[in-house]
């Protein structure tokens, strides 16, 4: 059974075929309208979610199929003591695939080896959010028109940020990226994805806390959230929380072709000044989010079919 847990179960060439068919999608949606008629899609969410579950919805509904599911643990047996084993074990005698949010990292691969329906994984606590890495690939590739040769910053949560976890995976399989890391010292990268991921592949990267320091190079800027539900401790999750606001002040050193993303929800941490900005590129990132979506559910259905 073939499903999605991390970003690394793709290949870079089913990648770019996954980003190929998304755009035909957005070229030629009516093509896709009836390609999953008569399929149904479960999404077990966990934990809390606008984009990625009313993504998925959408990306099956256009697809012509069937959605069904909960959008929080406490509606669900879960509430009672259910395990997430016995939880896809019966949902996969109802739909084709199940797409699931767990707070628990790991657990979406439990649940992959227990369903008899593909699993993709949509988001575990800290860990990965694969569809996410998917919808910022595709945003890349349609606002600069390249994955490769990219300076790309990551700014804010890069701890606990799943987001940046399995993007820096990602743009790793690519040729001529510069990482840089912008975040206070208490939310640095951790230090195994620096190993297990940049030096592996032998990324240059750099550490910095200085934002302003380096926007003059940023071809790419990703924004993240300081996530409260990730600290343990309150009095540090407000200390940190605004630790970067992005300005237009801020912006007025950087490249006039600068894509800025965010995977959402944004609280603080950029102005909403900027979003008229023609370089903010993270609504436009929520649509292409629907696309990538459809595309990877059609694989998958065809793959396991
Ligand atoms: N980007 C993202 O995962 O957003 P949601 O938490 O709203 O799904």
């Amino acid at each position: 059974m073939r499903s999605l847990i991390s970003i690394l179960d793709l290949s870079v060439e089913e990648i770019d075929e996954l980003i190929a068919v998304a755009n035909d999608i957005i070229d030629n949606p009516k093509k896709y309208a009836e390609k999953c008629h008569g399929k149904k899609l479960a999404t077990l969410f966990f934990e809390p979610s606008t984009r990625t579950r009313l993504s998925f919805e959408a990306a099956m509904y256009e697809l012509g199929g069937n959605v069904l599911g909960f959008s929080e643990a406490q509606s669900s047996s879960a509430a009672k003591g259910e395990s997430v084993a016995d939880t896809v074990r019966t949902v996969s005698c109802y739909a084709d695939i199940i797409a699931m949010r767990h707070p628990k990292e790991g657990a979406p691969l439990v649940a992959s080896m227990k369903a008899t329906v593909p699993i993709i994984n949509a988001g575990d606590g800290g860990h990965n959010h694969p569809t996410q890495t998917l919808t910022d690939l595709l945003t890349i590739q349609r606002e600069k028109g390249r994955l490769n040769n990219l300076t790309v910053g990551f700014c804010g949560d890069l701890k606990f940020g799943r987001t940046v976890h399995s993007l820096i995976e990602a743009l790793s399989r690519y040729t001529g990226i510069k990482i840089i890391l912008i975040s206070p010292d208490e939310l640095k990268l951790p230090s195994y994805v620096k190993q297990d991921v940049l030096k592996k592949h032998n990324i240059e990267y750099v550490q910095t806390t200085d934002l302003e320091a380096v926007m003059p190079e940023l071809d790419i800027l990703y924004m993240t959230r300081v996530q409260r539900e990730r600290f343990f401790n309150e009095e540090d999750y407000l200390r940190l929380k605004d630790s970067y606001i992005l300005t237009p002040e801020k912006l007025k050193t950087a490249k006039s072709d600068l894509a800025i993303l965010h995977p959402l929800p944004r609280v603080n941490e950029i102005a909403v000044a900027i979003d008229d900005d023609p370089r903010a590129c993270y609504f436009r990132q929520v649509l292409n989010g629907k696309f990538v979506r459809m595309a990877l559910i059609l694989k998958l259905l065809e793959e396991n079919s």
